[in-house]
């Protein structure tokens, strides 16, 4: 059983933060109470909230994303976390380099979710700048995500 998840992209201040937003909002609808974090796998806005066009327009689809603050993956998350999701290849990449034998969270591509075929990324607003398309691919993959993980 799946008891909590960790959402992972490079900065931790527009995928993931939007993913755990959404999660947390979604999640209790179906009866759920997984805890939900998200991380960076680098450290360069450590303490800060996610990235401002992202938070409005998160906000725009009734997602709150204020209370965030970013943090680095840690090698505890291995342990503490029964799933750790990827927003895209580069981010599994590094936490595999991370990883140490002993860790027990599984490793997922987000995009998984969305085609188990050839899972895409998931487009960076922060380099794409479009915010609502990335929303949206992760608001579908999360609704998979939880009818695919925790079947009713
Ligand atoms: P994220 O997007 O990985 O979805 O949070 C990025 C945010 C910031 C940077 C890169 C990606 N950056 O280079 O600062």
């Amino acid at each position: 059983m799946i008891n909590s998840v960790l959402f992972v992209c490079l900065g931790n201040i527009c995928r993931s933060p939007t993913a755990e937003a959404i999660f947390r909002e979604k999640a209790p609808r179906r009866g759920l109470s997984v805890i939900a974090d998200s991380a960076g796998t680098a450290g360069w806005h450590l303490g800060k909230a996610p990235y401002e066009p992202m938070q409005t327009t998160a906000a725009e689809f009734g997602y709150d994303l204020s209370p965030l603050r970013a943090r680095q993956v840690a090698q505890k998350d291995f342990s503490n976390f029964d799933l750790i999701i990827a927003m895209d290849q580069q981010s599994l990449l590094d936490l595999k380099a991370l990883t140490l034998r002993a860790n027990t969270a599984h490793l997922r591509l987000m995009g998984a979710y969305i085609s188990a075929g050839s899972p895409p990324d998931i487009p960076d607003p922060y380099y794409t700048r479009d915010f609502v398309g990335a929303l949206k691919i992760i608001e579908q993959a999360i609704d998979n995500m939880l009818a695919a993980q925790w079947p009713k």
